[in-house]
């Protein structure tokens, strides 16, 4: 089968790659892709805002499954264009998308379905939303409803910052995402993050995994896309993961089918692990980036199999089989990053040991014939060990040997379960 990718990061270079050692995989596509999708892939230029070039292509190349790796096409409805030409598609609807495009709408559906939660507010004026301050207690948690790559949540210390951040909200700090505003309450606990597929019907889960947020180390300084992963996250235990199952992922897709939009593709729970439990944060509609990678790592299954059951309703009785090793990814991100990244500075990735470890190129580009950056993060060099100890050792090896002037990475990836591991 002929198979189209689309997106250019570090988690469709993992997905290119998995990809492309199915034996259902006969030519794999990939729009824009970048060099490192390249190696696994044809990369051609498709615009994917643009559903008739999309499905023309389809056509022409005989695509059997299209697989989204970012979250806009979804938002934007492609899969519903592909679905309506009779292409299988491994990503939401844009109504299903909407728990991933619209806090207030998962919000709600939580509300509905009894899915645990942090309480909530929906506001669509700044009048109501500083009126619904009084209810809630700091820390406030300040919520623009729309997609805003990961910057549209701010946590207010005080009410004077809170007020401050809602008028930038409304003032239109986030564009059409910030026409709604969600208040919530603060939820205390260790986060974590669990995935599944589904076909709307079947819930087949995918693991878990631990993102490192902000751009320095010990967790400090801005939110960032995710500068390192690992997976699993012991945190999450086997007990854990089946309430999540039970109590927030299954209530959710069934929900989502009995009233009308089904689920199709993977679902993303980042997820606070309270003293009550499990709490749902939010959802997203694809896989993390850097999560996919770790998840890649592992992932013993046939990954085409897998996607193309969900995209055509034939998930019932399948099983996801990840390695029981743990694999842990350091993202190398330009200076500058998450502000302007300093484009086109040099990488070497000479001095790395052949085999020790996977690099998934995330933002680069060729420039004569050379690797250069070309992004915020650059690139996720990725390592499997016995441990989060042994993983992170190895990876941070090959992030050594790596030269690149121009980047920086955070140093203590895994830290949290690194500590605990020295504590055994
Ligand atoms: P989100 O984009 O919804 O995942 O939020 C970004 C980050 O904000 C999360 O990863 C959490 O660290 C934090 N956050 C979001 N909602 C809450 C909440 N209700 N309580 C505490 N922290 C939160
Ligand atoms: N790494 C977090 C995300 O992909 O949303």
């Amino acid at each position: 089968m002929n198979i189209l990718l689309l997106g250019s990061g570090g988690r469709e270079h993992a997905l290119a790659w998995k990809l492309a050692q199915s034996p259902a995989c006969d030519r794999l596509y990939a729009a824009p892709g970048n060099p490192g999708i390249a190696e696994e892939a044809e990369c051609v230029a498709l615009d994917a805002t643009d559903h008739g070039a999309v499905i023309a292509f389809c056509r022409e190349h005989t695509i059997g499954l299209v697989v989204v790796g970012p979250e806009a096409p979804l938002v934007d409805g492609l899969s519903d264009s592909l679905r309506a030409a009779g292409v299988p598609v491994f990503g939401p609807s844009q109504a299903a998308a909407q728990l991933e495009g619209s806090k207030g709408f998962t919000k709600d559906l939580c509300a509905r379905a009894g899915i645990p939660t942090a309480g909530y507010v929906r506001t669509s004026s700044l009048e109501e939303a500083r009126a619904a301050l009084a209810s809630f207690q700091p820390p406030y948690v300040l919520k623009a409803d729309g997609l805003a790559a990961g910057k549209g949540v701010v946590i207010a210390a005080t009410l004077a910052e809170a007020e401050e951040t809602l008028a930038d909200m409304f003032g239109g700090a986030f564009g059409g995402a910030g026409a709604q505003v969600v208040i919530e309450e603060f939820m205390e606990g260790e986060e974590a993050s669990f995935f599944a597929l589904t076909d709307g019907t079947a819930i087949v889960p995918f693991g878990s995994a631990q993102d490192h947020k902000r751009v320095g180390d010990g967790d400090t300084g801005p939110n960032t896309g995710g500068m390192g992963a690992y997976s699993p996250a012991p945190v999450l235990t086997s007990e854990l993961q089946a309430r999540v199952m039970a109590e927030i992922i299954a209530p959710t897709v069934r929900t989502m089918r009995a009233e009308g939009n089904p689920y199709q593709g993977v679902l993303f729970a980042g997820l606070m692990l309270t003293a009550d439990g499990p709490k749902l944060i939010e959802y997203n509609a694809r896989f993390g980036d850097p999560e996919c990678q770790v998840l890649m790592m592992r992932l013993e299954s046939d990954l085409v199999a897998l996607m193309l059951a969900c995209a055509t309703g034939t998930l019932e009785g399948t099983e996801v089989a990840l390695s029981d090793a743990t694999a842990l990814t350091v993202v190398m991100a330009a200076k500058g990053y998450p502000g302007t990244p300093v484009k086109g500075g040099a990488i070497d990735l000479a001095g790395v040991e052949p085999g020790a470890v996977k690099i998934f190129h995330a933002g680069t580009a060729l420039a004569d014939g050379a690797l250069v950056a070309n992004g915020g993060r650059v690139l996720a060099v990725t390592a499997m060990g016995a441990s989060v100890t042994e993983a992170q050792a190895k990876a941070y090896a090959a992030v050594n040997a790596i030269r690149f002037p121009s980047g920086f990475c955070r140093r203590d990836i895994g830290w949290r379960e690194v500590a605990r591991e020295q504590a055994v």
